[in-house]
Order: C-alpha cells, then sequence, then structure tokens
C-alpha cells in the first residue's frame, strides 16, 4: 500500500486540521496509508513516534478545531543537510514517499528542496548502510504537494489560504465590540492587526467594518499621511459619526519604509483632533479559535485534491501547491507561486508600490 505522510509547519491556522482530516481520509478511501508527522519538520528529523499511522477515527472531530492538532515547530535542523538526511531516512524506514504539507511559503520552499535533493540523499544513505539498497530502489522519488496554510492570505497563485476568512470573520468581530465600547463613549480606536509582510486582512476587516482609515504595507500613505488621515476622520465626525475605527496591517510602513506604528496614530488623534484615543493589538486571538465554514471547505476540496495530486505525480512534474482560483480548487508549480510571492516583497522593498499593487491585482485577475 501507498503511504503518505501529511504534515503541518509554520504558524497554524484555522482549517489545517480540516485539511489533515481530508488528507487521511481521501487516502484511506483511495487504498493507501495515511501518516500524520508531528510537530513539523521536526517530527521528520526525529522520526520515531513522531511520525504515526493515522485512521480515519483518529481524525474524527477535527473539521471544526482550531489550531493543528499534530502540532507545528520551526526546526533549524531541517534547514541543514544532515537533518534532512536523517528526514529521509526516517521517511524510508516507514516506507513513506509521498509528503503533503500544510504551511506558509517558507514551508513550502523547504518542502521542494528536499524533494529535489532526495536521491542524492538515498544514495548517501545508502553509501553509509544506513538504508538498503533495495529500499532506495522503491523509493526513487519522493512526491511533495503543498497547501497553504496561513491566516495573512500572502501566497501567490491562489486567491485564499486556509485559515484566511475564519481571521478575517475574527478580527470583524473583535472591531465590532470595540465599535459598542468605542460609540459609547464618542472614542477613537487604532487598532493593530496581523498579516506579517502582507495587507490583506488590514484591507479586507478595513472594509467590512467600515473603518474610517487603513494602512497596508502594499500601499503606503501619500506623504503627508498625517493631514489626510485627520481631515478624512474630522469630516466623517462631522457627518455624524460618534467614533473613529483606524486600522493599521502590522507591516504597514510609510513610502520611505518606515514603521507606522499605532502610537504616532494615536498622539495625532489625540493632540491634532482632541479625540479621546485607546489602542488594541488584537494578537493570536486572530489566529486561534475554530475554522469558520468557507475554511472547513476550502480545506476538505484541497486535502481531496492534494491526494489526487499525490497518485497523479510523475518524477518529471513539478511540485504542485493546491489553489484556488476563482472559485475552483486547481494545482500550479509550487516553485512558481513562491516566486511570484518573493517578488512581491521585494518590489515592495525597492519602494515600486505600484508595481507590487499591479501584481497583486494580476493575480486577481487571473
Ligand atoms: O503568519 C501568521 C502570523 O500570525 C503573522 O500574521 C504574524 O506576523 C506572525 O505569524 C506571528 O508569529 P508568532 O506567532 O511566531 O509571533
Amino acid at each position: 500500500k501507498r503511504r503518505i505522510g501529511v504534515m503541518t509547519s509554520g504558524g497554524d491556522a484555522p482549517g489545517m486540521n480540516g485539511a489533515v482530516r481530508a488528507v487521511v481520509r481521501m487516502s484511506i478511501a483511495k487504498g493507501c496509508e495515511a501518516y500524520g508527522v508531528y510537530e513539523g519538520y521536526e517530527g521528520l528529523v526525529q522520526g520515531g513516534d513522531l511520525i504515526k499511522k493515522m485512521s480515519w477515527d483518529d481524525v474524527r472531530g477535527w473539521l471544526s478545531e482550531g489550531g493543528t492538532l499534530i502540532g507545528t515547530a520551526r526546526c533549524p535542523a531541517f534547514r541543514e543537510r544532515d537533518g534532512r538526511r536523517k528526514a529521509a531516512k526516517n521517511m524510508i524506514m516507514k516506507g513513506i514517499d509521498a509528503l503533503v504539507i500544510i504551511g506558509g511559503d517558507g514551508s513550502l520552499t523547504g518542502a521542494d528542496k528536499f524533494r529535489s535533493e532526495w536521491p542524492e540523499l538515498l544514495s548517501e544513505l545508502v553509501k553509509q548502510g544506513e538504508i538498503r539498497k533495495e529500499q532506495a530502489e522503491s523509493h526513487k522519488h519522493l512526491n511533495i504537494v503543498g497547501m497553504v496554510g496561513s491566516i495573512d492570505n500572502d501566497m501567490s497563485l491562489t486567491d485564499a489560504t486556509i485559515g484566511c476568512y475564519s481571521s478575517l470573520g475574527r478580527i470583524c468581530q473583535m472591531v465590532d465590540y470595540i465599535d459598542a465600547t468605542a460609540s459609547s463613549h464618542q472614542r477613537a480606536f487604532v487598532i493593530e492587526v496581523m498579516g506579517r509582510h502582507c495587507g490583506w486582512l488590514a484591507l479586507m476587516s478595513g472594509v467590512s467594518t467600515g473603518a474610517d482609515f487603513v494602512f497596508l504595507p502594499e500601499r503606503p500613505p501619500p506623504v503627508e499621511w498625517e493631514k489626510q488621515m485627520c481631515s478624512i476622520v474630522s469630516k466623517h465626525r462631522k457627518l455624524g459619526k460618534r467614533k473613529t475605527i483606524v486600522i493599521i496591517a502590522e507591516g504597514a510602513h510609510d513610502r520611505q519604509l518606515k514603521p507606522i506604528k499605532a502610537s504616532r496614530v494615536k498622539d495625532l488623534l489625540s493632540n491634532d483632533l482632541g479625540l479621546d484615543t485607546r489602542i488594541t493589538t488584537l494578537g493570536h486571538v486572530q489566529r486561534g479559535g475554530n475554522a469558520c465554514a468557507y475554511d472547513r471547505i476550502l480545506s476538505t476540496l484541497q486535502g481531496v485534491e492534494a491526494v489526487k495530486a499525490v497518485l497523479e505525480s510523475e518524477p518529471s512534474t513539478p511540485s504542485p501547491m493546491i489553489s484556488i482560483i476563482e472559485n475552483k480548487i486547481v494545482r500550479r508549480p509550487l516553485v512558481e507561486a513562491v516566486a511570484a510571492t518573493n517578488k512581491v516583497a521585494e518590489l515592495i522593498e525597492n519602494k515600486k508600490f505600484e508595481e507590487a499593487i499591479t501584481m497583486r491585482d494580476a493575480e486577481f485577475a487571473e
């Protein structure tokens, strides 16, 4: 029986458990065996009990659960060749030569590198007498399939990453709570949201809650942003608004890439506009918690597709990433998706904001 490993890596995201559940059950439905790799790449490097065979019942009730029940970890050992050699040996010992990884761009790039090194790692292991020649022969190729799990929605070549809509929902709920108290006191709130270098959560939560002003990394505000923000906020107040909500992406910066801090925005609202202002950093409540319906559906459909991709993959085809584009579950070359993601980051670092935005828009258009 073909043995398929499944692992979560990088920051946890709601829907990761649904993805593991789908991979385990689809593998079994297709006559394969499923293995859960616990604690991310650490599990591959350490092996033993961290790579466990999973049954249909093991993933019962996982669809709605937040976080990742098979764990995740940052693993410096896997970045070293020796760590990857140990990982290859552990996989061979368990008879696994296909791995579905649910993680962000860093985790998926690591996996693809592992795939390209696989034949060398195996011949090294044979030479050193750590595995038998026949074992290497029967697992000549490593199949890697990537699924993107991240609340940030920062991966190119997919419209949504697993977890982003659960996080967005949570942010909106939190901003609604804040709205009630802000309106009561006619206060202003500066709310910092996650997203690392990506402004998707900030932008979408701003639209969803009718925020007065939003700061995004991809579209830094004009040079005179202090004046602009104050004039917009005071206009809204004159129109009768009893509260002010400013949302800042944690990666927001000005056109010189200098971070825009919540404290700076608060000082402007308090000192220039005389508003009683508070700062709320939402933090990890945005990441934990159960998965919304969209993430349950996305993780299930993508998990099914991931197993199909494993079973159809050829040694010559590039590792696929399972995406959703215009509501269709599709496969895209993992390396291309990571390269496009890095390109956007590079454009922002080089202050080419318009090009970065165009590239993001082009992805949506695709
Ligand atoms: O990538 C997910 C994310 O939650 C980002 O939005 C945030 O910048 C980062 O992870 C926080 O990481 P940590 O939990 O390690 O502090």
